[in-house]
């Protein structure tokens, strides 16, 4: 099985004459046939394509002769960014074999990214990926997209830019999955979209909306349009891609203060103690797999505190998973919370550094502290039981500081009348309730 990885190849301009399927005016777009091409092997399949497609697909490598607005496009450079050497099989053709056609409509095969609609009406035509991890693609994907078309006005221009050349290069990545002698998998999909995810939104060709370029304020609005447009009754596996974008702006070398916006924002850091888990060895737990847990428990504690999904975004990724038992004898795991007041994001009176107090939202903040110190923050999933042991106030971005640090009581403590403590617990029992029975030995033979 051949990977679509992009391989980088020497930074040159390939120009492209035109075949005899092509006419450089009109081409049409899909036509296809069997040629030679400079610099392979054998013979492959060859796509009319426009000038604008070939370009942004080869990331400025290749193009047609000056003026062409049509021509052909080899298998081997679209599908596999190789630009010389052997062709492969699904590449491969001869004289004898006939032309592979589509029953996908013509608009498909030359998309320039702008059309959010061509994963529906092209893709998802070709391949049905419901069901499979690669529809959580699909859906971020689109909404990612359509981020340019519905919230056009709340976006500064650079933040513009980055969606809109992101989004062009995420399509531009998959569009080679439409021809017809192309057959992939859904996985090949994922792949290829995991591949060019970063640079889509770091550097995406021709290099002028970078995600890096974007205000925190940009990146706010972003991000929780984005995470508004999820379905709520969907997955938390879906917020695999969301996530991916949190992280690479993330990358950005800038790390503002994570309090800026502390009136529509803010971000926590949750030490939740492993009362029970479904996973046995944590070993096991993958960082999207952790991140899904995150998610939900997050959606639990804004259910559990009334928070309406219309008006507060809540949201939250995994941080570390402790190996070791901490000193409350049970091991813990930290999440970041993100909790945002999703009208105050998007309105424009509310830009720092004005110096609104918004009542609603210390509100809500405030609750979800008291109900932390009270203990109330147990939460029981399909994943086991966690209960929110101590939380603090992320003082930057990526929460590596935090201040205001409030603890619960120990977990069980609120129904237990007579609190166990164990000390130097160096040697940790799992039956508990073996540990209660000599625990309640030792206190009645001092009695
Ligand atoms: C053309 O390719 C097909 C499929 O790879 C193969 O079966 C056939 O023998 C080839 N014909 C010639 C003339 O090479
Ligand atoms: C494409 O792949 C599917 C599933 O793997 C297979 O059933 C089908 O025959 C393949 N078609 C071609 C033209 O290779
Ligand atoms: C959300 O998903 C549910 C179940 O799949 C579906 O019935 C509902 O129509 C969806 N809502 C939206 C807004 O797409
Ligand atoms: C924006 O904020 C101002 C000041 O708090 C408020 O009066 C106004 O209603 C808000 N607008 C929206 C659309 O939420
Ligand atoms: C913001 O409000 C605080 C307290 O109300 C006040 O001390 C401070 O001077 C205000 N800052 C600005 C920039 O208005
Ligand atoms: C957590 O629960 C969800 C929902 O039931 C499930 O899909 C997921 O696989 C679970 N994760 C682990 C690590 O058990
Ligand atoms: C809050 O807790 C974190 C992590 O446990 C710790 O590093 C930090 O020093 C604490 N801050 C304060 C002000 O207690
Ligand atoms: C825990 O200890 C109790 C009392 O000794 C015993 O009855 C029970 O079987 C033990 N449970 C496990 C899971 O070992």
């Amino acid at each position: 099985m051949i990977s679509f990885k992009l391989i980088l190849f020497i930074f040159v301009y390939d120009i492209i004459h035109v075949n005899g399927i092509c006419d450089s005016q009109t081409g049409p777009v899909g036509s296809i046939e069997c040629s030679s091409n400079d610099d392979f092997t054998k013979k492959q399949w060859n796509t009319c394509l426009t000038n604008n497609y070939i370009q942004r697909h080869s990331q400025g490598r290749q193009k047609c002769a000056d003026g062409n607005n049509y021509c052909t496009y080899a298998c081997m450079p679209e599908a596999y960014y190789v630009e010389a050497g052997d062709v492969v099989d699904t590449c491969a053709c001869n004289d004898s074999l006939i032309p592979p056609v589509s029953s996908l409509p013509t608009e498909c095969f030359s998309p320039d990214g702008s059309n959010c609609d061509w994963y529906k009406s092209c893709l998802e035509r070709k391949y049905s990926c419901e069901g499979t991890s690669t529809e959580y693609l699909l859906i971020y994907t689109k909404i990612f997209c359509n981020l340019f078309i519905k919230y056009k006005n709340v976006f500064t221009d650079r933040a513009l830019r980055w969606i809109d050349d992101g989004r062009k290069c995420l399509q531009m990545a998959l569009v080679q999955f439409v021809r017809p002698f192309i057959n992939g998998t859904c996985q090949a999909i994922d792949d290829a979209a995991s591949d060019a995810f970063k640079s889509c939104n770091l550097q995406p060709y021709p290099q002028q909306g970078s995600i890096c370029d974007i205000t925190r304020r940009d990146w706010l609005r972003a991000f929780w349009m984005m995470k508004s447009e999820y379905n709520i009754s969907i997955s938390t596996a879906a917020y695999v891609w969301l996530q991916k974008a949190l992280e690479t702006f993330y990358e950005c070398q800038n790390d503002p203060q994570a309090n800026d916006f502390g009136h529509v924002y803010q971000e926590f850091k949750l030490t939740m103690d492993l009362i029970q888990t479904s996973w046995n060895n944590q070993i096991n737990l993958n960082k999207d797999q952790f991140d899904q847990i995150a998610i939900d428990i997050t959606h639990r504690i804004a259910k559990f505190l009334n928070a309406s999904p219309e008006q507060w975004g809540w949201y939250g990724y995994g941080v570390t998973l402790a190996q070791q038992r901490s000193n409350t004898a049970y091991k813990q795991m930290t999440i970041v919370l993100l909790v945002a007041d999703l009208s105050g994001i998007v309105n424009n009176t509310l830009i720092p550094p004005v110096n609104i107090t918004n009542i609603k939202f210390n509100e809500l903040i405030e609750k979800f502290k008291n109900a932390l110190i009270k203990g109330d923050l147990l939460i029981k999933n399909d994943n086991g039981t966690f209960y929110a042991s101590q939380m603090g106030h992320c003082m930057d971005m990526k929460c590596h500081a935090t201040i205001e640090n409030i603890s619960a009581p120990p977990y069980g403590s609120k129904n237990d009348a007579r609190r166990i403590v164990i000390k130097n617990n160096n040697h940790i029992h799992s039956n508990w309730s073996l540990i209660s029975q000599r625990v309640n030995a030792q206190i009645n033979n001092k009695a």
